[in-house]
């Protein structure tokens, strides 16, 4: 198996998961050769805390210095259309962390420019490879309740994740860019691809900037409908960050993602209780752990797709598709209507 010499670029708060992830994937042919980040100090001590030979405080410096063989970009979402750019120019197969772009047009010019160029790139959207969520789309797929009609994919959480990432706070689009294209996501993943979509946006929070509330109705191709619905700013209890609840309804049988990673799935009358929690990993602490154990798997299927040559299940063409619904929701939410998408 040949190895691939991995850059890592951005190395901040989110990036310290992926860079443990890379560092538990090294037995299926991964190594991390290199570390990028704009503050010395983070590139470097990301470079001595997982043992990386290499680090740079400019990403183009490392790209023309080492031979990678993929580029894992973990900084935010302003600077991915310029170094997007910067990995795939010399053809290096790309991964770029959620949100894709800032905006629609953004996320499309770097799916052109990787398609033109016939080069991988790929969006790091996670949530579809949580535990729960890969044991859904599995029942799904066996037809065990029937095409679903009738959903609701729900992210409700009061926890501090300004702590973490201050930035937030004065993001002007904010819960929507942040938190919406994962919810999003997984209706699409769930129901398939949408035909219309209102939505209310609420700021609740007073301290921040953009909305931190939103609240979805979407109407699916197959005929089926979804509530999608995602607040920062819950009182409610308990409060299950980082967890995302489901319910899916379909004409078998229902499936429906409880708290505690606890999965009820009713077929013909009969109710089984799954538990589905993620496993805390040895670098991983709770309640993050279902977070991170899902960076493992998505950084595992970016491996397993670039290696037999073919997109990603999250390829940057596929997560244009679900920031499509991240800007439509903001135009239903401006227009005060529903919103039909092409
Ligand atoms: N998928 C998830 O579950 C999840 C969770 C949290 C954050 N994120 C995403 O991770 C990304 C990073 O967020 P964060 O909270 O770690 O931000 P952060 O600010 O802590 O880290 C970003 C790092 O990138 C560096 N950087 C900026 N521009 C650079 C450049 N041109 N070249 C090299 N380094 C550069 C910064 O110096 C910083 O250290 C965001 O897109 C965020 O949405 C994803």
């Amino acid at each position: 198996m040949e190895r691939i010499a991995l850059g890592v670029i951005g190395c901040g708060f989110f990036a310290q998961n992926h860079l443990h992830a890379w560092t538990d994937l090294r037995s299926k042919g991964v190594e991390i050769a290199a570390v990028c980040d704009v503050d010395e100090s983070k590139a470097r001590a990301a470079a001595d805390k997982f043992g990386v030979k290499s680090w740079y405080k400019d990403a183009e410096t490392m790209l023309k210095q080492e031979k990678l063989g993929l580029v894992d970009i973990v900084t935010r979402v302003e600077t991915h259309r310029d170094v997007v750019s910067q990995a795939i120019r010399p053809r290096v197969p790309t991964i770029v962390q959620k949100p894709f772009g800032p905006d629609l047009a953004a996320c499309r010019a770097m799916a052109d420019e990787a398609q033109k160029a016939g080069v991988f790139l790929a969006v790091h959207e996670n949530f579809r490879f949580q535990v729960p969520m890969r044991r859904i789309a599995e029942l799904l797929r066996a037809g065990a309740i029937g095409t679903p009609s009738w959903a609701r994919v729900s992210f409700r959480t009061g926890y501090d994740i300004y702590k973490g990432q201050p930035y937030l706070a004065n993001e002007e689009r904010f819960v929507l860019i942040d938190l919406g294209v994962h919810v999003l996501d997984l209706a699409r993943v769930f129901l398939g691809e949408v035909e219309q979509l209102s939505a209310e946006l609420q700021r609740r929070n007073p301290d921040v900037r953009g909305e931190d509330t939103a609240t979805m109705l979407l109407r699916h191709k197959s005929g089926a409908v979804s509530i999608v619905e995602c607040t920062y700013e819950s009182r409610r209890l308990p409060d299950v960050f980082p967890e995302t609840l489901l319910e899916i309804e379909g004409p078998k049988g229902a499936i429906v993602l409880k708290p505690g990673s606890v999965l009820d799935v009713t077929i013909a009358g009969k109710t089984t209780t799954h538990d589905v929690d993620a496993p805390v990993l040895n670098w991983a602490e709770r309640p993050w752990h279902i977070i991170q154990e899902s960076v493992v798997a998505t950084c595992e299927h970016m491996l397993e797709a670039l290696r037999a040559g073919r997109a990603a299940d999250t390829a940057a063409l596929d997560n244009v598709r679900t920031f499509t619904l991240v800007e439509a929701a903001y135009q239903a939410a401006a227009a005060g209507r529903a919103v039909r998408l092409a």
